[in-house]
Parts: C-alpha cells; structure tokens; sequence
C-alpha cells in the first residue's frame, strides 16, 4: 500500500516508516522537522519536508497515497501549559488541513496518534475507551478534538478512522542504519532519562507515598514495535465511516520504582535517585485497558520492560 506518514521523521514515525517498508509498503514521509530529525529516514523513503498547515505541500505529499498514518504534532504537556495556541494551530488546524486534501484528493483511511492524556484523570484504572474524557492540560484537549474531526469526517466524507491512544511509548529497533531511538530535547519520557541519570545528577522520584505496593505511582508502557504493529492492524482493521478509538498500552502497569530497578539491572550498577514531592494532577495509577484492542485487532503486546529498558539503553 501507498502510505503517508506524517511526522515520519520523529521517534514514532520514523519507527513506523522502517517498519513499513520493510513490509513492502511505499511510504511517503511529510515532516517539517521541528522535532524530528531527517537523518532517522531510510534513503529510500519519499520525503517532503515542510508543514502540514502548508495545504499545497499536503496535497503534493498526498499524491499516489492510499492511507494516511497520522503522527505529526506537538506532544509536550508542559509547553502546551505556556503556548495553547500553538498546540491549537498544529495539532488542531494542522489535522483539518490534512484532512480537507485527503477529501480532495479521494483518500478514505487515516490512523491517528491519540492519548492517554484524552482522559485526564480517570476515576478508576485500568481505563477503558468509554471511560469520561476529561484533560487535564491542552495538549490532551487537543488530542481529544481532533478525535472529534475524525468523527465528523467520518459522518460527512466517509472518511474510515481509527484513533489509537497510547499510554508511554518506549523502547527502540535496529535497523541496518544502526539504532533508531528517541531523540527527543528536551527530553520528558521516565526510561531514557532514567538511563541518562548519574549521582551529578540523580533521577527525581516524584513522591513515595502514593496508594501503591511499593508507594510510587504506576504506568502502563508499551514498546514501539508493538506499537507500530498496532497501527498495521488497525490499517487493515479501518471501516469505512466510521472512527473507532483503541488503548494502546501493556494493560499492565510498571511502578517508578519498577522501572527504576530494570534500569539498574540493565545498567548493572544502582541508579542514582532523588525523592521529590508529588507533581500536581500526577494520578496514583494509570493504566490502560486493552481488551478492545485485543478483541478486534486481535492485537496484544509481546515485550517486557526489561526489553523496553534494553533496546533503550542500546539505542542512545
Ligand atoms: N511518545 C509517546 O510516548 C507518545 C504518547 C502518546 C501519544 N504520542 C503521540 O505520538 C505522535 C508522535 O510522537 P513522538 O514521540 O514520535 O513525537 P516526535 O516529536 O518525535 O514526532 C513528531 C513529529 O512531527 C513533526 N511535526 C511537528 N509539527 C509538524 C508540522 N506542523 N508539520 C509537519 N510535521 C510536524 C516533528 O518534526 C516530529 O518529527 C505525536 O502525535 C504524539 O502526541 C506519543
């Protein structure tokens, strides 16, 4: 199949590019780079580098496309805090510009990057699809809006969408470029900057006195080729019409303390930490239910945190 892949340049989709076409599907990557890095490409990739707000160059990367895996976007809680409008711009606008010159151009079938962050802070874990949305910053709220032009593109252009809401990505794949692996500045995911911890400095444990086992909060991870794996079902899986919207996660939730001692293990030396006070609106637990995603894609996770923990530390 022919496939776009926006934000293909970025730690997901640069993933889901190799993975892709070392399936024999034809990828065309549109990325403007902000965060991504044109370097992760394979040479081979079709590549248009600019804005997905730019409706000229969309309806260039479009061309010949059959299907459209949807990743680029701002994904930073905190700066979504300071610049909502941006977040608004990018991820919002820049979706309805995606998906007016997929309606021109006769393109029916978009797979979408969606969020835990769509829920906010749900009242019971693991959580479900028809759990209340509630977010809890703009980056979440976007992510839940542009679920909601799926839906109407679905009603008025036909459009078959599938939302897939990911818990916390991780993990890494190698390629014969060498690793591809998160790159992100700054850096705001728990496994890589566990691996980059040292006594100079340490990694700050926020809070030890949550409602848990071991007293630090829960989250549900899911490793990238899993993830990517997830997308391709859901690519086979679309119906026209309609969007539907899947958890992607472990369905199983790793303590900080957990992933602190994989890191260790996996570093074979204690990791340096700090214990800081709990951050405001950190939930005790979160973690996804994954029945649905079981259910219809037929879809179920296969690696561990150790292996999430390892392909990591390989990779950067
Ligand atoms: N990493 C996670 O754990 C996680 C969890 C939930 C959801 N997501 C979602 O998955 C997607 C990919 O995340 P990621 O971690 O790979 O982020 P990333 O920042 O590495 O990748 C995003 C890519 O989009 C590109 N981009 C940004 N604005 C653009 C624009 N206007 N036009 C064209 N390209 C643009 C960036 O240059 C980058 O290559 C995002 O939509 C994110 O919200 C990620």
């Amino acid at each position: 199949m022919k496939i776009l892949v926006t934000g293909g340049a970025g730690y997901i989709g640069s993933h889901a590019v190799e993975i892709l076409m070392n399936s024999g599907h034809e990828v065309t990557v549109l990325d403007d780079c902000s965060t991504g890095h044109a370097d992760s490409l394979p040479p081979t990739a079709r590549f248009v580098q600019g804005s997905l707000l730019d409706s000229d160059l969309v309806m260039r990367a479009l061309k010949g496309c059959e299907a459209v895996m949807h990743f680029a976007g701002k994904s930073l809680v905190g700066e979504s805090v300071e610049k909502p409008d941006l977040y608004r711009k990018v991820n919002v606008a820049g979706t309805k510009v995606l998906l007016g010159e997929m309606n021109t151009a006769g393109i029916k079938k978009i797979v979408f990057s969606s969020s835990a962050a769509t829920y906010g802070q749900p009242d019971s874990s693991p959580v479900s699809e028809s759990a209340h949305c509630a977010p809890t910053n703009p980056y979440g709220e976007t992510k839940l809006a542009i679920e909601r032009e799926l839906s109407t593109a679905a009603l008025t252009q036909g459009v078959a969408a599938v939302s897939l809401r990911y818990f916390n990505v991780a993990g890494a794949l190698e390629t014969n470029r060498g690793w591809l692996s998160e790159r992100h500045d700054p850096e705001t995911h728990l496994i890589p900057n566990a691996l980059r911890a040292t006594s100079e400095s340490p990694l700050r444990i926020f809070g030890r006195d949550w409602n848990t086992p071991d007293g630090t909060c829960i989250r549900d991870y899911v490793h990238i080729i899993d993830l990517i794996d997830a997308h391709v079902r859901a690519l086979k899986f679309l119906e026209a019409s309609t969007h539907h919207v899947f958890n992607i996660g472990s369905g199983t939730g790793y303590s900080v303390a957990q992933v602190v001692a994989a890191v260790s293990r996996v570093k074979s030396s204690p990791l340096a930490t700090i214990d800081a006070p709990r951050r405001a609106g950190d939930p005790a637990v979160l973690v996804a239910n994954i029945d649905k995603a079981e259910m219809i894609l037929n879809w179920r996770p296969e690696r561990t945190l150790d292996q999430m923990v390892e392909d990591t530390f390989k990779a950067i």
